[in-house]
């Protein structure tokens, strides 16, 4: 049987996906002991794996090598088994192939049955998904929002983002976001409800974060930062005391390989800030809960998430690229 399927030729030089990774035609291999064989039928785009087509060895994970299979989650239907718990017809997400189809280790590659009571499949991959756990565990755990505290999002008309500041605003806070266009924050403070949204595009962040400070409570309590970056700076600034930030992914680090390195690092200091990195692989064993309180909300209708949706493997790299040029509200997913 064959396979079409990204593979890494080179690593990207920001955006220039498309002279990076080709789509290529291969039979796939016998199936190997404890392995399944999944027909995708969602491939779910993430910023983090930009990371990974790069060269840095210190990264939170090894670099995808050059010539290997582009990898990301799939949501898909088990057509093949040589694994325990998962049999021909059972609906899955993993980690496995941009491509037709997937073939991993079930074990290796965090294979999961999904729930076939949930109506909308995109939702595995959004609130349902490590989107959702992340957003969950970066407010509730590593951010530690209480009730009535402030709290701020960067990327937060994004997949993770939307998620965060739904979340903060059902544990009780009061919720800003920062994203790129008018349209985007117009989303955020009509649609979502947050408390303002500031638009990181249109001139100096700072100056707009100071009217969110300027009201009761000061500055913020929680900053769920997506981006890193000179925004950052702004916001070291206008942190409470005894603030904590919680360091989801560093996007604007991500194309062009410079590192973040904050000049208002003394801040931590002065303002005695917590400042702490999370990572969803670490929380995986806490999967089924982070679920069943996503799901809770799900169901409830209190968990919005926008869809942007592109039809066909081949236009799987115009939909990634969308991630680090800022075109899409909620959730990037490829539908084969
Ligand atoms: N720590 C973890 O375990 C974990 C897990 C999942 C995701 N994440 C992180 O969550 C973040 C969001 O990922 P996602 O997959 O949900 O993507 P996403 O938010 O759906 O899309 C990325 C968004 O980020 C914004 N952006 C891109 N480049 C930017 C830049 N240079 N400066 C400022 N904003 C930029 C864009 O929106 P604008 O129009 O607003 O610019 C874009 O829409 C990433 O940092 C990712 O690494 C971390």
């Amino acid at each position: 049987m064959n396979n079409h399927y990204w593979r890494i030729h080179s690593r990207p030089d920001g955006t220039d996906f498309s002279s990076a990774l080709a789509l290529v035609k291969e039979p796939l291999p016998d199936l190997g002991p404890g392995e399944i064989r999944i027909r995708n039928f969602m491939l779910s785009m993430d910023a983090g794996t930009r990371l990974w087509l790069t060269d840095r060895e210190d990264g939170y994970q090894p670099p995808l090598p050059v010539g290997a299979p582009m990898t990301g989650l799939v949501v898909g239907e088990v057509i093949a088994s040589r694994a325990d718990g998962f049999a021909e017809g059972d609906l899955v997400r993993t980690f496995g192939m941009w491509g037709e189809f997937s073939q991993v280790d079930a074990l290796m590659s965090g294979a999961m049955r999904l729930d076939p009571s949930v109506a909308d499949k995109r939702a595995w991959l959004g609130p349902l998904g490590m989107n959702g756990w992340t957003a969950l565990w970066g407010i509730e755990q590593t951010g530690a929002a209480k009730p009535d505290e402030k709290v701020l999002v960067s990327a937060a008309a994004g997949a993770t983002g939307i998620l965060a500041v739904q979340i903060a605003k059902l544990l009780g806070c009061e919720v800003w976001g920062i994203a790129g266009g008018a349209e985007k924050c117009r989303f955020l403070t009509k649609e979502i409800g947050i408390a303002g949204a500031v638009d990181y595009k249109a001139g100096r962040v700072g100056g707009q974060l100071d009217s969110a400070c300027a009201g009761e409570g000061g500055g913020f309590d929680v900053f769920f930062d997506n981006v890193g970056g000179p925004v950052l700076d702004d916001v070291l600034t206008r942190m409470n005391h005894y603030g904590r930030i919680a360091v989801c992914g560093l996007l604007s680090d991500y194309g062009s390989g410079t590192r973040t390195a904050p000049r208002e690092f003394d801040q931590i200091l002065m303002r005695r800030l917590r400042v702490e990195g999370f990572f969803s692989p670490d929380f995986m064993d806490q999967g089924e809960r982070l679920t069943a309180q996503l799901k809770h909300w799900h169901d409830a209708g209190q968990l919005t998430m926008p869809y942007d949706v592109t039809s066909g493997l081949e236009n799987t790299l115009f939909a990634y690229a969308k991630l680090f040029t800022g075109g899409n509200i909620g959730k990037v997913i490829v539908e084969l």
